[in-house]
């Protein structure tokens, strides 16, 4: 008896480290207390991979966004999402926002679709944790091919996947970017970034898809990261301080096409 006791006290012990480990940035995600759902098939998506579900994303996120106080969680069930190009903006009155993205997004095919340089745009926001196992398909097979930068100086980029501006304690963790037509990722102006366990995979063959492409921010840590693409596998502009990345992994022998830094 004695002795179970002590184990008990020990782990006990050990308890408190482990959540001071795991939280550090994440603590935000711990201390708010259990989230109010926002589920994009309430506001109208319809997962079949055809019907354009970008206004039901928008009115679900901007719920999110404006509930007032606590925590908030946008949820993409499993199913397949058509998105246009979609921009999900702060600043939010809910403490921190939750986006939970099960499913696969999908992304227009037609670069005339995309006026901005982004898919998916998080704008604005300080407290955002994107995960939930899902994927964004950026669909850019097709549009590869209107990318001349190898030639053209002047040349416009293709439009990232996953774009974050003016974000602050951020997480985004365990998603998959999947053929995005420029960089799978890409953050300007944010701070205290955390980039956790993502898949990002895109052919040899596609051009300038960067893996993460860091602008003028701080902080941003990049880890337990696979990164498969045709361009660089994590860039980072002038004007960007303090970005360590401990085990990423950068073309992985699993996949048969892929890019060392
Ligand atoms: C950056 O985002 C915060 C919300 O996190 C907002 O209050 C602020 O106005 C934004 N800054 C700019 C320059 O847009």
């Amino acid at each position: 008896m004695a002795n179970v006791g002590m184990n008990a006290a020990v782990i006990l012990l050990f308890l408190p480290l482990v959540f001071s480990n795991v939280a550090d940035a994440a603590s935000l995600r711990i201390n708010g207390g259990i989230p109010t759902v926002f589920d994009v098939l309430k506001f109208g998506a319809v997962p079949n991979g055809r019907d354009d579900c970008s206004e039901a994303f928008v009115q679900a996120w901007n719920a999110a966004c404006h509930h007032p106080g606590g925590n908030a969680k946008l949820v993409v069930p499993p199913g397949n999402y058509k998105l246009l190009p979609a921009v999900f903006q702060g600043p939010c009155t809910s403490e921190q926002i939750v986006v939970e993205v099960q499913g696969i997004v999908t992304g227009s095919d037609q670069v005339s679709d995309y006026e901005e340089s982004q898919w998916v745009l998080f704008e604005n926001i300080n407290g955002l944790l994107v995960t939930g196992g899902g994927t964004f398909d950026g669909s850019g097979r097709k549009t590869w091919k209107y990318n001349d930068c190898a030639s053209n100086p002047d040349c416009q980029p293709l439009a990232a996947g996953l774009k974050f501006m003016n974000v602050t304690k951020g997480i985004v963790k365990q998603v998959t970017s999947l053929n995005p037509q420029g960089y799978h990722m890409a953050l300007e102006r944010c701070d205290d970034i955390e980039i956790d366990g993502m898949h990002l995979n895109a052919p040899k063959t596609s051009p300038n898809t960067d893996g993460i492409h860091i602008s003028a921010s701080n902080n941003v840590r990049v880890s337990e990261s696979t990164i498969a693409t045709g361009g660089n596998c994590i860039s980072v502009d002038q004007g960007s301080t303090n970005v360590p990345v401990p085990k990423v992994t950068c073309g992985p022998k699993v996949l048969t096409t892929f890019t060392q830094m």
